[in-house]
């Protein structure tokens, strides 16, 4: 009698072990690229999405501790039409961010591709007029999200795609290139604790380009223009040598600037960034590909973690986070697979990939 007594004690002990066990083990599981990361890790979203798919949600909260709007908050949302602001999805992006303790990052005040027609058509017939507007949209924007948006990027892709000029946008051929001093010190006149970002694309690959932006750094800094953050896009490709984005990455953070890899993705195929439209070079992808691409997702997080000091680490951002919502594939005219989980919402290689890189 007392054997069994013994016995049954010995299994309840045992079952107990492995009851916890289990449930250390799913925990272990459950945990996300947030919790492997010493740094803000971040997803573009689109808010109405977000509120209607709580799949997505899921992966927002497991993962990422910081969103930006993939376009909700660009300038022909916010002021589609003169004398009226739409501010309802930015309001709903900043409730959701504060609801589940996220960061929100502002996408974008001053971007040539943002500008709506008729501010396009006002402010060429009209310099004095566009100058106003860009202050006064910048502090009314600003100053009502005050203390709510972390971080804007305040001037996006004020570089030639190529090279190392400025664009000729309506904001640079009708104001010069002071329209960029100005948006800062506006954007800091309206939040002064807010991080104030340039960001652009193809710097980690055009040496040319990083070098105009790096100069023109150095200028605003030079003028006391409250510059705080360099962004660099990352929407990679897999044949850009990782050696060449360190190096990038390396000159990028002796400018002292937060670093903010702030749309990453990587795709396969090709595509021309000054004429659009891409060219497909793969039409399926193969296990040994995703293999491929966890290597460069885990290299990204480690060039960061390498290169950019402690201090200067503003966090890493997925431009969409699945294949099924990528932009690439639309805007594109392609079929790729750049981001970390797949059409159905399975993490990839890429996923695990790049929590190693965070990590290890
Ligand atoms: C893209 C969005 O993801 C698309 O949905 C939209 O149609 C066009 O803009 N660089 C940027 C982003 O700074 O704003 C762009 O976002 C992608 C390229």
């Amino acid at each position: 009698m007392q054997k069994t007594a013994e016995a049954y004690s010995k299994l309840m002990i045992l079952s107990l072990i492995f009851f916890i066990g289990c449930v250390s083990e799913q925990s272990e599981e459950k945990k996300g690229l947030k919790d492997f990361s010493s740094f803000p890790i971040g997803g573009a979203v689109e808010i109405r999405q977000v509120l209607q798919d709580t799949a997505l949600e899921a992966i927002i909260f497991e993962n990422f501790t910081s969103i930006t709007a993939t376009s909700d908050m660009k300038m022909y949302a916010i002021a589609p039409e003169e004398g009226n602001y739409k501010w309802d999805r930015a309001d709903s992006l900043v409730a959701f961010s504060q609801r589940n303790d996220l960061r929100l990052f502002g996408h974008t005040l001053v971007w040539h591709s943002g500008t709506p027609r008729w501010v396009f058509q006002k402010g060429t017939e009209d310099s004095l007029w566009l100058g106003d507007f860009l202050k006064t949209y910048i502090q009314d924007y600003v100053g009502r999200y005050k203390g709510k948006v972390a971080a804007w990027d305040v001037v996006n892709e004020g570089f030639d795609t190529q090279g190392g000029e400025y664009r000729k946008t309506l904001w640079y051929n009708k104001l010069g290139k002071e329209y960029i001093a100005n948006a800062f010190r506006y954007a800091h006149e309206a939040d002064p604790e807010a991080d104030l970002f340039y960001n652009d694309f193809n710097l980690e690959r055009d040496t040319a380009k990083l070098n105009g932006v790096l100069k023109m750094i150095e200028e605003l800094k030079a003028d006391d223009v409250p510059i705080t953050g360099l962004g660099v896009q990352m929407h990679l490709r897999m044949d850009i040598p990782d050696s060449l984005i360190r190096e990038s990455v390396r000159k990028m953070a002796a400018t002292g600037l937060k670093i903010h890899f702030s749309e990453l993705d990587i795709i396969f195929n090709t595509h021309d960034d000054t004429r659009g439209g891409g060219e497909q070079l793969y039409s399926s992808v193969t296990p040994k590909m995703l293999e491929q691409q966890a290597q460069k997702y885990e290299m990204v997080a480690k060039i960061y973690r390498e290169e950019v000091p402690v201090s200067q680490q503003f966090g890493i951002t997925f431009w969409d986070f699945t294949d099924r919502d990528t932009w690439i594939n639309p805007f594109f005219d392609l079929k790729d697979w750049p981001t970390i989980y797949d059409e159905k919402l399975e993490p990839k290689p890429a996923y695990f990939g790049f929590r190693k890189g965070l990590s290890e």
